[in-house]
């Protein structure tokens, strides 16, 4: 399905909060084939942050602000002056929950108007909501008219009876006035909130994947979040909060070293997988608490796989518990796409192969031109499909659904996160 874009030239900002690192992407529709020229970019490593969720307001506050002025700054000359107003915001996956649900309309008999499918999004959308969490996504995953299965697009068709299946994703409250919170310090408006691994998809999947069916598996700092695409549309998505910074700290407790010592360790020699060359490889482990470095440890590299293996193989087993257990069955197709900071540790495709038994590539975001090196790779594959998502699944955002249904419908009845909070 061919899907509309905002228009040729349009700004539109992301700002991915995330556990190790906040990013924020200024970009520019290039084309009409939904590609972005990148005016802006911002990156920090992020402070008060932990597992995708604010642990300290100050410091998570600050970091957002330097974030958005280095992208502002670099976006200004196109820019003209004007600061950054609105921006789309990730929101983790440990604070989003999947929920499916039909809804049926009769049509009478009349052709299938945009209208009717509204109507019965809003309907389902009644049924989701809560005091706890806001409705963050509503996607329609597939029609049904009059029993006939299989519809993408009904509007245009007649029937009696229309059902619609709808994937919606809600948000904790209080994880998302927290973010709120952080960030309208920085006198930004968020316009849509998006879920991490949605984004990571939309940036790096490519489309015969979300149309045959794959499961994106973002590895960052402190959450795994997995999404699972089918018909071009997001069906499932889930997480679990452990990620990189908990391999980071196997390795510390380990190997009795610093964690940035064992941060770069992780990054030079570590490996998902252990080879026979592992044995006889010596690597210097600095001494935890020891200003002299001349003095290192040295450690055969085979224990520093042995401490990297097990927590990712445990990573991906939750990961294949959770989607055995989401009843999605076949759905989940046999391709597997990895994005986040963590995914770039050597073997870890051999050993998601392995535990996921299915086919697996490296993601990275794709549908970006102007992209520094820097931000190219695949811990910015959040970022880069937030742009994406405001560009071009705007139908999706519950008060949009909301703003355009009928006069007298359930507008009133419904909270709007976003309005009430600004
Ligand atoms: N070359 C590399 N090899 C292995 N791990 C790496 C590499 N580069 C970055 N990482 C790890 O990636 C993790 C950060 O990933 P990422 O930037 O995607 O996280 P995040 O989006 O900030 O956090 P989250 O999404 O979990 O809230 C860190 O744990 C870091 O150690
Ligand atoms: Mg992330």
């Amino acid at each position: 399905m061919k899907r509309k874009h905002k228009p040729k030239g349009s700004l539109l900002a992301a700002l991915d909060i995330g556990s190790s690192k906040i990013a924020c992407f200024i970009g520019r529709v290039a084309d009409d084939e939904g590609t972005f020229e990148v005016l802006g970019v911002g990156h920090h490593a992020s402070r008060g942050i932990k597992n995708g969720t604010i642990v300290d307001m100050e410091q998570a506050e600050i970091v957002i602000r330097q974030t958005v002025h280095a992208a502002e700054n670099m976006a200004a000359g196109v820019m003209k002056g004007y600061p950054l107003r609105e921006v789309v915001v990730n929101l983790p996956g440990v604070h989003a929950m999947s929920h499916a649900h039909t809804a049926d309309i009769q049509v009478a008999g009349h052709e299938i108007t945009g209208n009717d499918v509204r109507r019965a999004l809003a309907k389902a959308q009644e049924q989701v909501v809560s005091d706890e969490y806001e409705l963050i996504h509503t996607i329609p995953m597939g029609y049904r008219i009059d029993g006939h299965e299989g519809i993408r697009e009904p509007r245009g068709m007649y029937g009696q009876h229309m059902s619609v299946d709808i994937h919606m994703v809600t948000g904790d409250i209080g994880a998302l006035r927290n973010m709120a919170t952080a960030i309208g310090r920085s006198h930004l408006d968020i316009t849509a909130l998006c879920v991490s691994t949605y984004a990571s998809g939309l940036a790096s999947l490519v489309e015969d994947e979300m149309d045959l069916g794959c499961t994106v598996i973002d590895i960052g700092g402190g959450v795994t979040s997995f999404a699972v695409f089918q018909g071009g549309v997001m069906i499932y998505s889930d997480a679990i909060p452990v990620g990189g910074q908990h391999i980071t700290g196997d390795i510390a407790r380990g190997l009795t070293t610093a964690l940035q010592d064992a941060e770069r360790l992780k990054i030079l020699y570590g490996s998902a997988m252990a080879s026979h060359m592992d044995e006889s490889e010596l690597i210097d482990v600095p001494r935890l608490g020891e200003d002299d470095h001349h003095a290192p440890n040295h450690v055969p590299r085979s224990l520093l796989v042995g401490i990297i293996q097990p927590r990712i193989e445990e990573i991906f087993e939750m990961v294949r518990a959770r989607l055995h257990d989401s009843g999605l069955g076949n759905a989940v197709g046999r391709r597997v796409v990895l994005t986040g900071g963590a995914s770039q540790i050597a073997g870890i495709r051999d050993l998601a192969q392995h535990v996921l038994d299915k086919q697996v590539r490296l993601g990275k975001p794709i549908r970006l031109t102007g992209l520094p090196d820097a931000v190219s790779g695949p811990a910015f594959a959040t970022a880069a499909g937030l742009l994406t998502y405001i560009s071009e699944r705007g139908d999706e955002m519950p008060a949009e659904i909301m703003a355009q249904v009928e006069p007298g419908s359930l507008l009133g009845r419904i909270k709007y996160w976003f309005r009430e909070n600004w």
